[in-house]
């Protein structure tokens, strides 16, 4: 019952994103800009959570558990449900926070995990769900493209930034 798409994306998210750090962040040659308003605020709580601590707990919790399917281990997955649940976890930490340049209070109230606490949380689920389609229905169906397992993932466009696509450098015209 395991989706290959699936299987092929949450790989190119879990491996793809580990290396980097903020690659594409605002260059030396890009003028400054305004920061970019998030969907959220969370300016108050980013000092105060220890994200290292949060993963501790939550892999401890998970022991023994780590190969079983997210969703029979967390009580509230409704898009990550073929993946593991040690592998969720790295998914958190690596392709949801540091792609987006974020920690987990970005989306989530911390300790709370199941709970809806932030618009975020639909906006990412919706996010990959867009991902999935467009490397399931999309970019493996280009012939030319050569690549082994050509796809997208979150860090393909956030590059370390919640909001992509604004700060263009100078001389791109974006449309
Ligand atoms: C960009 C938003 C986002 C960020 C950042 C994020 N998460 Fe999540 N998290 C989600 C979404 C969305 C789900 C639900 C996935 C689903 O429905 O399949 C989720 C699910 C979870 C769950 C399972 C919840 C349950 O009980 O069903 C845990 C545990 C979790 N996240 C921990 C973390 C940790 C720890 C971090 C930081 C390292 C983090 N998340 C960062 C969006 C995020
Ligand atoms: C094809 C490009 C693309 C991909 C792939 C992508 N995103 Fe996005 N994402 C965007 C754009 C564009 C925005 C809107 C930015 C804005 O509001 O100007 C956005 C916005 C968001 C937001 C709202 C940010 C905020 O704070 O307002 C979240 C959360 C998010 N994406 C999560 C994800 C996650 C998680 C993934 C991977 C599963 C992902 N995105 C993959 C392009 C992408």
């Amino acid at each position: 019952m395991i989706h290959m798409g699936t299987l092929s994306f949450v790989l190119a998210c879990a491996l793809g994103l580990l290396p980097a750090v903020n690659v594409g962040g605002v260059g030396a040659t890009t003028p400054a800009q305004e920061p970019l308003t998030s969907i959220v605020d969370n300016s108050a709580q980013d000092t105060t959570f220890d994200q290292e601590a949060a993963l501790a707990k939550l892999r401890k919790s998970i022991e023994g558990k780590e190969d079983a399917l997210s969703s029979e281990v967390f009580p509230d997955i409704r898009v990550l449900n073929d993946v593991p649940a040690g592998r969720l976890l790295k998914i958190m930490e690596f392709g949801f926070s540091r792609s987006l340049g974020v920690n987990c209070v970005h989306c989530h109230e911390p300790g709370k995990w199941a709970k809806e606490a932030k618009p975020t949380m639909a906006v990412a689920r919706a996010m990959w769900k867009m991902s999935r389609a467009i490397n399931d229905e999309y970019i493996k169906k280009i012939p030319e493209i050569q690549a082994d397992n050509p796809s997208v993932n979150c860090m393909t466009c956030h590059r370390g930034e919640a909001k992509p696509g604004r700060n263009r450098p100078s001389g791109a015209s974006g449309r």
